[in-house]
């Protein structure tokens, strides 16, 4: 058995978690699992600024280590390894964290692990329900959208991704749009209930191309015209919002649904000799009921075990970096200590259709 401190700071959350398990077993025990938000700090400027993220991380991420360790029952000298992510994400904080587990590993003598953040999300479903290699994922969070093919630690294929803005980004600029305040994904998903989805006609973008690939920024621009249409007609009313943010996330969960589907009978056919294959969901957008329930279905129409791990799993946490810290660690994988904003997970990412106007998609 192994045990792994992780330690996570790459974008809102200051997170530290204890997991124990064995690789082999594909299994793990969360022995403790810390997350600090940080809503309060930024809800009045209507999304995260970098600047007060990073020195809100330099504040808590030695509080939330050592509430870690002592939830978990154990001191730095019970954990073989450290883990920490060290990209993507923003800087300040990726910066914060790998400092803070090289101080930890400098005074404990224990190994460090960086830890891709986006191999946290796509490895969760190992530690929650055991999924065995290769699995099928879909990463949807505020900065990614990945269709993964997962073989092992440090093995995975994107074989789908977005060309302009994830899907949570979307999430938060209807939001903003509305306002609504942040988070977005779960202000629109509450406003939506009750909402009329049929009511406005909203694009599913690239449904009609080839393959798996998703965009979302034609839909955002199709919200803010419905917007801009009620408000010259005086304005929109609580019934415009529901169902504007209901017609949204049902054309998210289509677009998302329909390229699952493709993702799944493009896992099909490499993986014939897959008896039992799964098709797994994580990231923050993983958190939404209506996309959930759409997944599902598609699972298993398509005869896929589909697994969405708890919503406390789906965001971002330090028990995920702990594990993807552990499997990588058993496996004898190694990486540099240089916090990255830019890190991309597989495939290359740095050019064509793989770029969108803020620069590289991972
Ligand atoms: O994975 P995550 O916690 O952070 C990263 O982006 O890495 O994902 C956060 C994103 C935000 O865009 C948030 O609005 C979205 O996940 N989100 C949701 C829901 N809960 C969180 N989107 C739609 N419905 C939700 N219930
Ligand atoms: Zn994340």
């Amino acid at each position: 058995m192994t045990t792994v401190l992780g330690i996570e700071s790459s974008c809102d959350e200051t997170a530290a978690g204890v997991v124990r398990g064995d690789a082999r077993a594909g299994r793990g025990e969360i022995l403790s699992n810390v997350v600090f938000d940080q809503m309060d700090l930024h809800s009045a400027y209507g999304g995260v600024v970098p600047e007060i993220a990073a020195r809100a991380h330099a504040e808590k991420l030695d509080v939330a280590v050592d509430q870690a360790l002592n939830e978990a029952g154990i001191g730095l000298a019970g954990v073989d390894a450290i883990a920490v992510t060290v990209g993507p994400g923003l800087i300040g904080g990726l910066i914060s964290a790998v400092a803070c587990a090289q101080g930890l590993a400098l005074g404990s003598g224990k190994p460090l692990v960086p830890v891709n953040h986006l191999e946290g999300h796509a490895l969760t479903p190992r530690l929650t329900d055991g999924l065995a290699y290769p699995y099928l994922m879909l990463l949807v969070s505020g900065g990614h959208c990945l269709f993964l093919v997962v073989r092992g630690p440090g093995d995975h294929e994107r074989i789908g991704t977005t060309i302009d803005d994830a899907p949570g980004e979307a999430f938060d600029k209807t939001a903003k749009m509305l306002n609504l305040g942040i988070p977005g994904g779960p202000k629109v998903e509450a406003k939506a209930l009750g909402g009329d989805a049929k009511r406005f006609a909203l694009p599913r973008p690239l449904m009609d191309r080839p393959g798996c690939d998703v965009s979302f920024s034609g839909l955002k621009t199709a919200v803010r015209m419905v917007r801009d249409g009620c408000i010259a007609d005086g304005g929109m009313s609580e019934g415009d919002v529901a169902d504007l943010c209901a017609g949204f996330q049902a054309a998210t969960r289509d677009v998302l649904v329909g390229k699952s589907k493709r993702a799944m009978a493009r896992f099909r056919e490499e993986f014939a000799q897959v008896s039992a294959p799964g098709f797994a969901v994580a990231g923050g957008v993983a958190a939404n009921a209506v996309l959930r329930a759409g997944l599902e279905e598609a699972a298993q129409e398509a005869g896929f075990a589909f697994v969405a791990p708890p919503l406390s799993l789906c965001t971002d946490n330090g028990a995920m970096i702990a594990w993807a810290g552990l499997e990588r660690f058993e496996a004898g994988l190694s990486g540099d200590m240089v916090p990255k904003p830019r890190f991309p997970l597989a495939g290359n990412p740095m050019t064509g259709i793989w770029s969108g106007k803020r620069g590289a998609k991972v």
